[in-house]
């Protein structure tokens, strides 16, 4: 199927109303291999659930959509309480949490709700109240936008870190991640339930012995609380990553600001909540015509209806530059601008 000169506003989280040459989409991998074949690399613009993007110009290429669909559990070797599950990249994020929850495989109930699709899920290793993506990652296959060939990449060679990929550095834009399997429990299940607000609901509902169901609703819930719909207010969920800062730099902040939130990573960084220097700096539920800044989360910013991909980036740089001169720190952008 093709549209030409379609605008793109359906095709990211954010809403933003600029065009493309033309949409390919793509159901199959074999789809996707002609279409290498026949243009050149930088002729293609690669979207999946649109979900991590900002938009602030025209694209004047053909946007190739990943649209293949499909599960497949693969015969899982020697543990009978695991299972390998292979799913096309362009099945929706939740949809296959979904699907997990309803044939009770375990370890993906804590990522319930992101937006998104299962083949841009490894780009930026996406995590949620205490668990990542990489936690539940088997392998995936990835298709070269060079020259179509097929590569499998093991979870060492993805080289995942917090928001971060081999797909985001060395590799970034050489390749489309066409499935991913994950290796999930099929019978014990290991509940993660230590993020203090996963814990404290299921508590407040009289659920002490939680399964991956429960796990799942309360994820959904308090998701639905603070972060914005995207069928309803356009966004891209977090827009900057946290900062990750060494003790030493933290210790002299936080005698200036003792009241500052924090959680210790290895032994010597420390992950700053860039929600917390956002609404400090006094941002929180401001609006700038159609760009503003979450009412209930300041690390999210929305775009209320017209607001344009500049408007937003703008407001981002704003944002960056008042952080930086408050607290000294960077946050830098976890969504890709383009
Ligand atoms: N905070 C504020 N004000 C705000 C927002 C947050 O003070 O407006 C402070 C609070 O102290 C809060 C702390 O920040 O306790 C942490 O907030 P929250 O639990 O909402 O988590 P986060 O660090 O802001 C991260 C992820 C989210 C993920 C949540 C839950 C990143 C960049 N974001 O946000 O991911 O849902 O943890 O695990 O790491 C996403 O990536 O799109 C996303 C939504």
């Amino acid at each position: 199927m093709t549209s030409r000169k379609a605008s793109l506003k359906k095709y990211n989280t954010f809403g933003i109303d600029v065009h493309a040459l033309e949409i390919l989409s793509v159901t199959s991998v074999s789809d996707l291999q002609r279409i290498i074949k026949e243009k050149h690399p930088s002729e293609l613009f690669i979207i999946g659930g649109g979900s991590n993007m900002l938009l602030t110009k025209d694209i004047d290429k053909y946007v190739v959509h990943i649209n293949n669909k499909g599960y497949h559990v693969l015969d899982m070797p020697s543990d009978e309480n695991e299972v390998l599950l292979k799913v096309a990249g362009g099945e929706n994020w939740h949809d296959f949490v979904l699907y997990c929850i309803d044939h009770n495989y375990g370890g993906v109930e804590n990522l319930s709700l992101i937006p998104g699709n299962v083949g841009t899920a490894p780009i930026q290793n996406i995590g949620a109240y205490g668990v990542e993506l990489k936690d539940v990652f088997y392998e995936c296959e990835a298709v070269s936008r060079k020259d179509g060939t097929i590569k499998i990449f093991s979870r060492d060679e993805c080289n995942f870190g917090y928001r971060d990929s081999v797909f985001k550095t060395e590799l970034k834009d050489q390749y489309v991640i066409t499935s991913v399997t994950f290796r999930l429990t099929s019978k014990k299940h290991t509940i993660t339930t230590d993020y203090g607000a996963i814990y404290d609901t299921l508590i407040a509902k009289g659920i002490t012995k939680p399964n991956i169901k429960d796990v799942s609703d309360v994820v959904v819930e308090i998701r639905q609380s603070k972060l914005p719909d995207p069928a309803k207010i356009g966004n891209s969920g977090s827009f900057f990553k946290n900062p990750v800062i060494s003790q030493a730099v933290f210790s002299e902040l936080r005698k200036k600001f003792p009241e500052i939130p924090y959680y210790p990573i290895g032994s010597d960084q420390i992950k700053v909540p860039a929600g917390w220097l956002i609404e400090q700096a006094g941002f929180k539920g401001k609006r700038y015509g159609d760009a503003g800044v979450h009412e209930k989360q300041a690390l999210v910013l929305v775009n209320y209806d017209k607001a344009t991909g500049t408007e937003i980036w703008e407001l981002a740089l704003r944002i960056q530059e008042e952080v930086k001169a408050r607290f000294g720190l960077t946050i830098t952008p976890e969504v890709n601008v383009f």
